[in-house]
């Protein structure tokens, strides 16, 4: 069978999301508000979701192996979480006062992450990383922000800068160049930026070192999402606590993807802890969240009552109660063993993915850690953005679209997140179908 006929099987498929998207399409550009979710010919319209399951307007149930972009790590439409929000909204959904759930939100968090003694929320992991770079400028006095090549850390322009860079743009691996990751980014983003290369400790220190009296901060994910959920080596993070401490830099963790590895995140995970945490997704239990936390002197750049000179945030939404309540009754339900359970599951998807390219002899390789997985169609080592951007895109989008028509839904990278509700058996099928698109594929 030819790609061909699968997208043709795809168009036949879906005959009521493409009605949708055409629809959708005369009053919103791309029909939809989020361009990550966009794919050629057209995305799937999802109605429902179940456990482990996804329901689109034209009745296909699909298998979620994505989870809204790891999100939903208990799973679509869990009963306590579903309680939980319908108790809140019959008592009201937001206030102009602060409400009692967001404190202990903010308790369990503090209590579960080590260096985050205080924090606070908004509504975005975008809003989360704008603020911890704020809150470095102010602390430091200082204006430059650092970032790794290939990462992504949200919509704003500090950080749109060098996510999937055209190589041809960027400079040499040891000396890479800011790259806008598209026009109306402003100039001065590139100019208040450095881009180090990921998981190179050399490089890195040598950037860091040479640009210091001009650095607040240092933004980076423990696991890069980005490039295929792919762990830093941990002499580099090492490297990234030993050299920002040394020069007054305040060291960022995003850990909005990585904080579902273990109950105290990625940063407990490698055991290096950072100055400020930005937070995001599973917090939430699937209501739009964002958090940034870390020591009390930094934090206490927030407080209204103590200083004339506090770092202005507001926001109409922030700490409202449903997504508390939400995020609250999903951390609850998340216990030391519920985290091994879910890393084991993700182990086994990922190697069951490694036997199943050998034995096809095909160019194709996984990453990640945890519940957190993606296939790389390159059979290079992936271990920062110059090696991801070896995968064959075209065979990448063949997957992902032959997938979906045999129903599994991971996101149109070809990464994914296993949820407390995916199953052994589904894993088992989702391996077998990959299996059979790959031997169509001639492999
Ligand atoms: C690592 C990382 N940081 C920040 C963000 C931005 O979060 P949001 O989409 O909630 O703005 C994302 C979103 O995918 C992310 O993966």
């Amino acid at each position: 069978m030819t790609f061909e006929t699968d997208i043709k099987r795809y168009i036949n498929n879906n005959p009521k999301s493409k009605k949708l998207h055409d629809l959708a399409k005369k009053v919103m550009p791309g029909g939809d508000t989020r361009n990550s979710i966009y794919w050629n010919p057209f995305p799937i319209y999802l109605s429902e979701g179940n456990g482990s399951k996804v329901k689109d307007v034209d009745n296909n149930v699909r298998v979620d192996l994505v989870n809204n972009m790891t999100t939903l790590i208990l799973g679509h439409n869990n009963k306590n979480v579903r309680k939980a929000i319908i108790n809140q909204t019959e008592k009201g959904t937001s206030f102009p006062a602060p409400t009692s759930p967001i404190i202990e939100l903010a308790q369990i968090l503090c209590e579960r992450v080590k260096s985050v003694e205080k924090i606070r929320f908004v509504n975005s992991g975008t809003e989360a990383t704008l603020n911890a770079i704020r809150a470095s400028r102010a602390f430091t006095h200082k204006q430059k922000i650092v970032k790794c090549e290939g990462a992504y850390h949200g919509n704003h322009d500090a950080v749109q800068i060098s996510v999937t860079p055209d190589l041809s743009l960027a400079g040499s691996k040891n000396t890479p160049k800011p790259v806008k990751a598209f026009e109306g980014i402003a100039n001065s983003a590139t100019e208040d930026i450095l881009i180090i290369p990921f998981n190179n400790d050399e490089v890195a220190e040598k950037i860091i070192t040479e640009n210091a009296e001009e650095i607040a901060a240092v933004i980076v994910e423990p696991i890069n999402g980005q490039c295929g959920m792919i762990p830093a080596k941990k002499s580099f993070l090492e490297k990234l606590r030993y050299i920002t401490k040394k020069h007054n830099i305040v060291l960022i963790f995003d850990e909005v993807i990585s904080f579902r590895i273990s109950s105290g995140g990625a940063q407990e995970y490698f055991d290096i802890y950072p100055d400020i945490t930005c937070f995001g997704k599973i917090i939430g239990g699937g209501m739009p969240v964002g958090a940034f936390g870390g020591n009390k002197k930094i934090m206490n750049l927030w407080d209204p009552s103590k200083s004339k000179k506090y770092v202005q945030h507001a926001g109409t939404f922030n700490g409202n109660p449903i997504t508390a309540i939400a995020g609250l009754t999903t951390l609850k339900s998340l216990k030391k063993d519920t985290y091994e359970k879910l890393n084991k599951k993700g182990d086994y998807l990922r190697n069951k993915l490694s036997d199943l390219f050998l034995e096809m002899e095909a160019p194709l390789t996984t990453t990640g850690v945890g519940s957190l997985f993606a296939i790389q169609c390159t059979a290079d080592q992936v271990i920062d953005y110059r090696s991801y951007s070896k995968n064959d895109q075209v065979l990448l989008n063949k997957i992902f679209i032959s997938l979906l028509n045999s129903g599994f839904l991971i996101s149109n990278r070809c990464s994914g997140s296993v949820s407390v509700s995916n199953s052994y058996e589904e894993i088992d099928s989702f391996v077998l179908s990959l299996k059979k698109i790959l031997s169509n594929l001639g492999y």
